[in-house]
């Protein structure tokens, strides 16, 4: 049984212009589903609605938003409840802005009151030493760190948690390579233990060396999960043609940029989201939005995929 099953996860926000109340989704029909002992990599243009899933899952979405569909942990519904009960628990955030942090409390102390397990000094200062924060740093407060620092901070909260799920929302930009690395290999290391960690990243070449499967997002929903094994060579494997382009981008690949750009939400065309930049768009594409299916060991919402 999956840990964490989202199903037709949508999120919408009411906005005012002017006197007029207006709703836009920004999220429509996001399916993924994470196991325990895996790594789920989620990539996708900024702006595809990936912060946003995190954030629905551990129930701290804004109070203009709404959300449909079912999010399931462990087998039972994440009522806003149960997420009281498990955020920063059984279910830990490495947030993607660094104002997460409580800016009136010494950082060493809010490492030390997410410890589960052991002496909570000793496991703050160990996970320190690993992110190479120097021990002083244990005594300041947020706003005397440098952003690296405040990055490794939460870092350091959510792995010293003992979580069953690790939602990591762009965890490691503007740190040292060997500080990511030791990151990278911390997750998979918790995962490998049977914590189930969502690594949400632009950087696909970090997320291939840990991950076990790939999301991909595209204006906020799945296009496509297959297992990391598919994304090589020109991406022959890669069922829908925005990953196999987002794949292509790469500069390591054929560095072919997607020509055209990722709709706004409150403008998004009828159909398939994508067809509007898609080769291999058709009259039935732009009719009706694709339903996710399995194919070839993956999921994908394409009609012509193969
Ligand atoms: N509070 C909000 N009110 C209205 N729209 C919002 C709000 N927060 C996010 N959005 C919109 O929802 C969409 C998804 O945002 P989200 O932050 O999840 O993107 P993202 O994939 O995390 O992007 P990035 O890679 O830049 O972090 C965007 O179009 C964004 O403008
Ligand atoms: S459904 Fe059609 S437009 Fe959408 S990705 Fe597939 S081929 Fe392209
Ligand atoms: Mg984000």
């Amino acid at each position: 049984m999956p840990i964490l099953e989202v199903e037709n996860l949508s999120v919408s926000f009411k906005q005012y212009t002017g006197l007029k109340q207006k709703t836009h989704k920004v999220i429509s029909s996001l399916n993924v589903t994470l196991e325990a002992g895996e790594i789920l990599a989620v990539v996708g243009a900024s702006g595809s609605g990936k912060s946003l899933l995190a954030h629905a899952i551990l129930g701290i979405l804004p109070r203009n938003a709404s959300i449909s569909g079912v999010i399931k942990y462990a087998g039972e519904e994440l009522t806003p409840d149960r997420q009281t009960v498990l955020r920063g628990k059984e279910i830990a955030l490495v947030p993607q802005s660094v104002n997460f942090l409580d800016p009136l409390m010494r950082v060493g102390s809010q490492v030390r009151t997410s410890v589960k397990n052991g002496n909570a000094v000793s496991v703050q200062r160990e996970v320190f030493e690993r992110y190479h924060l120097r021990q002083e740093v244990e005594k300041m407060y947020p706003f005397q760190l440098s952003g690296g620092m405040a990055r490794r901070t939460l870092l350091s909260t959510a792995m010293v948690s003992g979580a069953k799920v690790i939602i990591a929302d762009e965890p490691t930009p503007g740190l040292d390579p060997d500080v990511i690395k030791e990151a990278l290999n911390n997750f998979r290391e918790v995962a490998d233990n049977g914590c189930a960690v969502m690594l949400i990243t632009h950087d696909i070449e970090s997320a291939l060396n840990i991950a076990d499967k790939i999301a991909v997002f595209y204006a906020g929903t799945t296009v496509e999960v297959a297992p990391v094994e598919n994304f090589k060579g020109h991406g022959e494997e890669i069922r829908h043609p925005y990953s196999k382009a987002l794949w292509r981008a790469l500069p390591q690949n054929d560095f072919i940029p997607i020509p055209g750009s990722q709709p706004h939400p409150s403008s998004l065309p009828a159909g398939c989201l994508f067809a509007p930049r898609c080769v291999m768009a058709t009259t039935e594409c732009r009719q009706v939005q694709p339903e996710m299916r399995k194919l070839r060991g993956g999921m994908v919402r394409c009609i012509h995929a193969t």
